[in-house]
């Protein structure tokens, strides 16, 4: 039987409230390096405080993945995006009064916090509020807020520069935080929790709202796996059936961030002067660029996603990512204007395939392919390796490229993308379509 395309406002509604959190996220990790210039200024910052005002971020949001998976199975998807919410006004309050080093320090950490948290529940309340024909890019929305909040962050640093305003580039993201809270009132709790919580009554009715078909098929499925006896303990996470989709959610979430996108979103205006284009201007403008080229392919990925299906971007993504590095790599041997031309359209290309795959491809992944009696705590394990590697990449670009080049590092990373399309093409199921049972039950075949 051909499954009809069903689309309710319903689900694109609540997919919309929980994805602002990707604004967030995108906007303060990204904000840092515009506001970095001022206040090393204004409170005379050795180079070891800005270094820990930067990475007290991603230590952050280490912890907050980690904790996020426990908080979202035990309390509920919904109450742990409010929380969130809340993290997140209290790290950008902070930060927009903070008067010295310490303060910066406190909000940093906060903010990582929530960042580490909302990273993997938003794209988990999506899916589990999901028809599977349209899952692949209402999740999606997540990614596009993400690099929405990386372009605006982008935008608001290079018009507040003029007046050194750094308060107002903190403050800006207070914004969204208003919107979400706002919008949190009006959405639900997801089925699924509620299943998982003995509440089959109000998840039916979340069902009737969000999809139609497949409502009993679904609590059948769901309750089946709630009574499996593993479903409270860590230990669950290692049991066979859970090894692979557990295998690879980590997989996809560290090659998303070993393939060195970060390199490009934290250090883009280094790279083009590292490429010729020695001027702040012209470096920024390029910045601008790399941002909105990332939003725009996304928006397109969310159309193809459900059509051509998730391992198809994967591959196609993959290949173009390393072709652009390897390109990319080749631009720096030389010092022509023509090199550094091409080092520019080939970093634009490169990040273009990433959106169209890694980018939301892995973190729909990981949203989907998980029983749901380990869910939250499986895509907190995966979201924290995406984040430790971050952290390992942005740490130790600068220090590759003094050791291997800059085209070695850049080849470095396209072989890294091959890797990654043999994990792919071995073990990425495609799961287009699929409900979240479905999926599950690729995993206890023999
Ligand atoms: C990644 C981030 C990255 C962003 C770029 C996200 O999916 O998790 O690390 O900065 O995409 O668009």
């Amino acid at each position: 039987m051909s499954k009809k395309r069903k689309f309710t406002s319903y689900s694109l509604f609540v997919s919309c409230i929980a994805a602002i959190g990707g604004i967030l996220f995108g906007y303060n990790t990204s904000v840092i390096s515009g506001v970095l210039l001022f206040i090393t200024k204004d409170f005379q910052l050795s180079t070891i405080e800005q270094e820990l005002i930067v990475s007290t971020l991603l230590i952050g949001a280490l912890i907050g993945a980690l904790a996020g998976g426990v908080i979202a199975d035990h309390f509920g998807r919904k109450k742990t995006l409010f929380f969130t919410l809340l993290l997140f006004f209290i790290g950008i309050f902070t930060l927009t009064m903070a008067s010295g080093f310490n303060a910066f320090l406190i909000g940093r950490f906060i903010s990582g916090l929530a960042i580490g948290i909302v990273s993997m529940a938003a794209p988990l309340y999506i899916a589990e509020m999901s028809p599977p024909e349209n899952r692949g890019a209402l999740v999606s929305l997540n990614q596009l807020c993400i690099t929405i909040g990386i372009l605006l962050a982008y935008i608001v640093t290079y018009s507040f520069a003029a007046k050194s305003d750094w308060r107002d580039m903190f403050a800006f993201a207070f914004i969204p935080v208003v919107l979400q809270f706002l919008g949190l009132f009006f959405i639900a709790e997801t089925p699924s929790w509620l299943i998982s919580h003995g509440k089959p009554e109000a998840a039916n009715q979340i069902l009737h709202k969000i999809r139609v078909a497949h409502v009993h098929e679904h609590l059948v499925h769901e309750k089946k796996e709630e009574d499996a006896p593993t479903k409270k303990q860590f230990k669950a996470l290692f049991s066979p059936s859970v090894r692979m989709p557990f295998l690879i959610g980590i997989g996809v979430a560290v090659f998303q961030s070993i393939t060195g996108i970060n390199t490009v979103i934290y250090y883009a205006p280094q790279i083009f002067q590292l490429a010729g284009y020695e001027t702040a201007q012209t470096a920024l403008f390029a910045t601008i660029l790399v941002g909105a080229i990332n939003v725009v392919v996304t928006v397109i990925s969310l159309w193809l996603i459900d059509r051509v299906g998730r391992r198809p971007l994967l591959v196609a993504g993959l290949i173009g990512m390393a072709f652009s590095l390897f390109i990319l790599g080749i631009s720096f041997l030389s010092k022509s204007e023509a090199s550094g031309l091409t080092a520019v359209f080939a970093l634009l290309i490169y990040v273009g395939f990433f959106a169209v795959s890694l980018g939301p491809v892995a973190w729909l992944i990981i949203s989907e392919v998980y029983p749901l009696g380990i869910r939250g705590r499986a895509m907190g394990i995966a979201t924290f390796s995406n984040w430790l590697c971050n952290y390992f990449v942005s740490l130790t670009f600068l220090t590759l490229i003094q050791v291997l080049g800059t085209a070695g590092t850049f080849w470095l990373y396209a072989i890294i993308c091959f890797l990654g399309l043999w994990f792919v093409i071995k073990l990425v199921p495609e799961t287009k379509g699929k409900t979240l049972e479905e999926i599950q039950s690729f995993w206890k075949k023999p």
